[in-house]
């Protein structure tokens, strides 16, 4: 059968700034998931797009063709409310670990499908699996279960949702084409749409261990965000978070899921508790739970009892010891003064290179790789204070993360500005 367009065409109307209709993006996400569409003519209109811009009917459309590409999801047969949360990902991001047991504590259902890390962000699933038996594949059927039961579940997204964009994302990564807000924008959002929540809150990050490197472009990428999934009937909402230093102390795999225990117990560091907090607060009320009291539920043992509840459903041990790092190195202020700078990127990297993410997707994580900080930023601190623990298995790696980490560490003399955690909140 002839095909409606030809791609050629398509390609050329976006270089050239035009507008694209439904109908071809409609046929071009169809005609590249069956194949008739090449990678490089694909490629290629991601570049025009990303020079070129879309407008808001053309990203609902393409965002509209990927959820079409594949299966839905539907939860409407649960008798909970549903509502999740998406990161667009950061350094030391762990908030997923303690929020879902938080809010499923209030009787309300948190679905987080989610995927491995690629890059110096880690993934969800990797830092769960560093729980001895803990399982990230979960059938649809007992994913419904265990929503019903327990409420909240991590799982691995089925190969089945919007596979347009896993195509189209694997395409971006290599072409220099992931940084661009209608692209972005349009893929995190037609896996969440698909998904089937009724509810999001996204945690836009910005700063250097970010998509986003300012306030602009976060806000203008949110904005487009919540626009798609209130028009496709999702209570969306947004908050701004600062990702220009990592979130919490501990980055890496089992290093995360200790920290994140840490909060379940009432304590852990004060921004990643804020940033916990009020993203529950956020979920809860759009799950129509008001005013609830989250750090007393953190406090009073509420929300641990839901994360042990939701590690056994999926085969974990909530008991059981984390693995640790064979070898360890202390890394130490060089001089006195203010501690003013931990570079998020920088230390993203080195986390990377010392084994807690992969280059390729097929690549293993070490579990136990990571880094542990010893000091804030505004902090005093002597020459030879000890500023970082680094933990890997392979200590061959401590050289090549080296070279990241130190000049992500900046101590000067003035005392440093005092750091706002959540910057901004769009609905
Ligand atoms: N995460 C996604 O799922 N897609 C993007 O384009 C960027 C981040």
């Amino acid at each position: 059968m002839a095909e409606q367009f030809d791609v050629v065409d398509i390609i050329r109307t976006k270089r050239d700034g035009g507008e694209l209709s439904t109908e071809q993006i409609n046929w071009v996400i169809d005609a590249y998931t069956r194949g008739v569409v090449g990678d490089e003519q694909m490629a290629a209109l991601n570049m025009a797009i990303f020079i070129r811009d879309m407008n808001r009917r053309e990203i609902v459309d393409w965002t509209q063709a990927m959820i079409a590409s594949g299966d839905t999801m539907d939860f409407s047969t649960l008798s909970k409310p549903t509502t999740d949360k998406h990161s667009t990902g950061g350094v030391g991001d762990k908030v997923t670990l303690p929020l879902g047991p938080l809010v499923s504590s209030y009787g309300v259902a948190v679905p987080q499908l989610s995927g491995r890390g690629l890059g110096h962000t880690g993934g969800t699933l990797d830092k769960l699996e560093s729980i001895p038996g803990w399982q990230a594949d979960v059938p649809t059927d007992r994913l419904m279960e265990i929503l019903e039961d327990s409420g909240a579940v991590v799982a691995a997204a089925g190969a089945g949702l919007a596979p347009a964009d896993k195509k189209i994302y694997a395409l971006r990564d290599i072409t220099a084409t992931v940084d661009c807000i209608p692209l972005i924008a349009s893929s995190i959002m037609s896996k969440k749409i698909a998904e089937g929540t009724s509810a999001l809150v996204l945690d836009v990050k910005v700063g250097s261990g970010a998509f986003m490197k300012d306030l602009d472009q976060a806000r203008a990428l949110a904005r487009t965000m919540v626009d798609l999934g209130n028009d496709a009937g999702v209570r969306t909402r947004a908050l701004l978070t600062d990702m220009n230093t990592p979130l919490g102390r501990k980055i890496g795999n089992a290093l995360e899921v200790e920290e994140s225990l840490e909060v379940l117990a009432g304590g852990g560091p004060a921004d990643l508790v804020e940033i916990t907090c009020e993203l529950a607060r956020e979920m809860l009320e759009l799950a129509g739970v008001h005013d609830p009291d989250v750090e007393e539920a953190l406090k009073d043992g509420r929300a641990m009892d839901s994360w042990r509840k939701m590690i056994r459903a999926q085969g974990g041990d909530p008991d059981a010891p984390l693995p640790v790092a064979a070898h360890q190195e202390v890394v130490t202020a060089d001089r006195d003064g203010v501690l003013s700078e931990l570079d998020a990127l920088a230390l993203g990297v080195g986390s990377w290179r010392l084994g807690a993410g992969r280059a390729r997707k097929e690549d293993p994580v070490q579990a136990t790789a990571g880094i542990e900080i010893h000091a804030e930023i505004g902090q005093e601190v002597k020459k030879g204070e000890k500023l970082l623990t680094l933990h890997t298995d392979t200590p061959d790696r401590f050289e090549r993360a080296l070279e990241s980490i130190r000049p992500g560490i900046v101590i000067g003399d003035a005392p440093a500005a005092a750091r706002t955690i959540i910057l901004d909140r769009i609905v």
